[in-house]
């Protein structure tokens, strides 16, 4: 993966943003596919790459909060290498998704909502992801896990510290 590069000299991130507003035209209609392109390549939307979406696209940073904070999939704060989900839907909780979620916390060492100080990883609990039959479930990277015990979390912990 690309090495991060938060901030330049000036704070502005034009070098990295600029060819991603360049790839949309400048277009302000489309802002979000934008946002989804500097997500990708911060895994977060730093602030400074937002003001510059701001400036380039003419359109007010309040605006671009918006979007920003409308859609669930973008994140305004640093997020870690590997993203755990823990699903806290009925049906999971049901099935013991909370202690599921415990665990991960103690043996990542990290709170539910927030990122490693290593950016090694992020913990956070979200709604049905529409698996339910497969409860309690774990999304690790974009990749559902079912069935999820105490000793599978075991497994998956390895998998984000390897
Ligand atoms: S409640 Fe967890 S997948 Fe639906």
């Amino acid at each position: 993966m690309e090495a991060m590069n938060p901030t330049t000299p000036s704070g502005c991130l034009c070098e990295d943003v600029d060819p991603i507003l360049d790839r949309y035209g400048r277009d302000q209609g489309l802002l979000v596919s934008i946002l989804q392109d500097i997500q990708e390549k911060y895994r977060y939307l730093p602030k400074e790459a937002l003001e510059r979406v701001s400036a380039a696209l003419d359109v007010p940073m309040a605006q671009v909060y918006a979007v920003a904070t409308f859609f669930k999939a973008f994140s305004l704060k640093p997020r870690g290498r590997h993203v755990v989900q823990v699903c806290m839907g009925t049906a999971c909780h049901v099935r013991g998704a909370p202690l599921i979620r415990d665990k991960l916390e103690r043996d990542l060492g990290v709170k539910n909502g927030e990122t490693a100080a290593d950016l090694s990883v992020t913990l956070e609990s979200v709604n049905c992801v529409g698996a339910c039959a497969l409860g309690p479930v774990v999304v690790l990277d974009d990749e559902v896990q079912g069935h999820v015990t105490l000793t599978k979390v075991d497994a998956l912990v390895k998998k984000v510290r390897s």
